[in-house]
């Protein structure tokens, strides 16, 4: 595997190829990624992954500074899977001068959920992956969906602007126990772990309640987030919506079989987790 910091290296690296499938990460990889580097090799090659934690996702007092840097290990664990080329740029790689333009999603994606709770984070996700895109240059690329809502806005935006990229959802990669994988659950001590599977759990029972025909849906929602309050998580949100475009589901929705999703964000402990499930 060649590793690159420099995007005039990566190019170079790139030059000729046509079915690139291409990975973006901030490291510190686990399983779910791994998964998405599986994926991307079944849809392209060569396979292109990269690590860059990227400030401008981050608002000031998240956790840009503590984000878990494990480069060595994530270079051992990327040349078993046979990625052709790791891309790590450092920040002065990235942003050589004040990241002026950026790429601003449309207020009724950008702002709700996620984008509600961490102001500015999908104009900073999308900047930098049209940033990444433009240095890799890939046929595909893939998301886990995991992160819904920044896949759905990745797609839009890679539609919207006529990109000539495809992108792929992976689905979600899940301990044992449930619980969703993410970087962010090394945050976690002991007893929060043993307590984390909990937020896949009551995403479950929603699911099952709508299966069974209740149609309530803000109900069900307060439900889901009581019933998290009660075990001492802080929710910020448990919200079903429609997978076509994260809206809430209009009554006519329901009894059309709309296909649905729940989404929930809630922080256990100092640590803010996600997770999601197609209903
Ligand atoms: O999902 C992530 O890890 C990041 O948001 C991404 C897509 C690599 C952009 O920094």
């Amino acid at each position: 595997m060649k590793i690159v910091s420099s995007i005039e290296e990566l190019r170079d690296q790139l030059r000729g190829q046509l079915r690139t499938a291409f990975v973006p990460t901030m490291g510190n990889l686990h399983e779910g990624h791994l998964s998405l580097m599986r994926l991307a090799r079944k849809h392209g090659d060569p396979v292109v992954a990269s690590i860059f934690v990227n400030r401008l996702q981050f608002a000031p007092g998240e956790d840009f500074e503590k984000y878990p840097r494990t480069f060595h290990a994530d270079v051992e664990k990327l040349e078993k899977e046979g990625v052709y080329v790791l891309f790590a740029p450092t920040e002065k790689d990235m942003y050589p001068e004040p990241q002026e333009y950026r790429v601003q999603p449309p207020d009724g994606l950008g702002n709700m959920l996620e984008g509600e709770f961490r102001p500015g984070f999908f104009t900073g996700v999308s900047t930098i992956v049209m940033k990444l895109f433009s240095c890799v240059q890939p046929r595909v690329a893939v998301f886990g969906k995991k992160d819904y809502q920044q896949l759905m806005i990745v797609r839009n935006m890679a539609r919207q602007f006529a990109l000539p990229t495809e992108i792929i959802g992976a689905e979600t990669y899940r301990a044992e126990d449930g619980l969703a994988l993410s970087s962010r659950n090394s945050y976690l001590s002991a007893d929060e772990r043993a307590e984390a599977p909990a937020l896949f759990q009551t995403l479950n029972q929603v699911a099952t309640e709508m299966r069974a025909g209740h149609q309530d849906i803000f109900l069900l929602e307060q439900q889901a987030m009581a019933s998290l309050a009660a075990r001492s998580w802080k929710p910020d949100y448990v919200s079903i919506r429609r997978r076509v475009d994260l809206q809430p589901p209009a009554a006519g929705d329901l009894a059309q079989g709309e296909a649905l999703v729940v989404l929930a964000a809630a922080k256990l402990g100092a640590t803010r987790l996600i997770d999601n499930l197609e209903i």
